[in-house]
């Protein structure tokens, strides 16, 4: 598939249908994942993979926040409450937790910004777009709690989680484009050629 295609192809799953992923699948988006560039090439992503009803009750627990109104609107069309809880899991069964080794980064000299999450965040980009190859779909998580992630999973202390990937496939009633997917910006207000600002501006 042309790579225009798998990127215009890949949109955020938000239900998925209660079907495994086949291992040989999860071995090709882990693959597509170890591929990645990273900052002189340190690979610090760290990748748990989480497909088991143990795990994935594990994420249920994470992903879970109180029954407040602003994330009851966040979680509108597509998302699963009970309970007081509103679950931004989505039925997923297969959840890529992806953080990098702190120790392992590439260190900026002048800024001394670390290279991890940038890493890691190339890693989950490559993982994603081979799940949209594979015809599986995805979604990137940023929002759970990550202190209880750390305890429930056990993380190595050196480990900073960046985000989370659930793939599967869509549930058969998915509707793609909903919850501020779809639109995108004109390449005008995102992209610049040469110059952003006016010769002489001094802003
Ligand atoms: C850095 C990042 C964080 C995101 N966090 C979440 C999240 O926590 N929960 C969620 O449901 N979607 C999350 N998304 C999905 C975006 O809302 C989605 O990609 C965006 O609305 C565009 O829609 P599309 O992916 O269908 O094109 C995140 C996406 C990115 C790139």
């Amino acid at each position: 598939m042309d790579f225009m295609d798998i990127s215009k192809k890949r949109v955020t799953v938000r239900k998925f249908a209660p079907k495994p992923v086949e291992e040989d699948k999860i071995n090709r988006i882990l693959e597509a994942g170890r591929w990645s560039p990273t900052a002189v090439n340190k690979q610090p992503q760290r990748i748990l993979v989480l497909n088991t009803p143990e795990s994935l009750a594990k994420v249920r627990e994470f992903c879970s926040f109180g029954y407040d109104q602003k994330y009851v609107d966040l979680a509108k069309e597509c998302d699963d409450k009970e309970q007081g809880k509103v679950n931004f899991y989505y039925g997923a069964p297969l959840v890529l937790f992806v953080a990098y080794d702190r120790t392992e980064c590439w260190t900026h000299p002048q800024s001394g910004k670390s290279s991890g999450a940038t890493d890691a965040t190339i890693v989950a980009t490559h993982m994603m777009l081979e799940a949209a190859s594979l015809d599986l779909g995805s979604v990137w998580i940023s929002y759970f709690d990550e202190d209880k992630a750390r305890k429930l999973l056990k993380l190595p202390e050196d480990w900073q989680s960046v985000c989370m990937l659930y793939i599967g496939y869509p549930a058969e009633d998915f509707v793609p484009n909903t919850h501020l997917g779809g639109h995108r910006k004109p390449l005008s207000e995102t992209c610049f050629y040469n110059a952003v600002l006016e010769e002489g501006s001094e802003k």
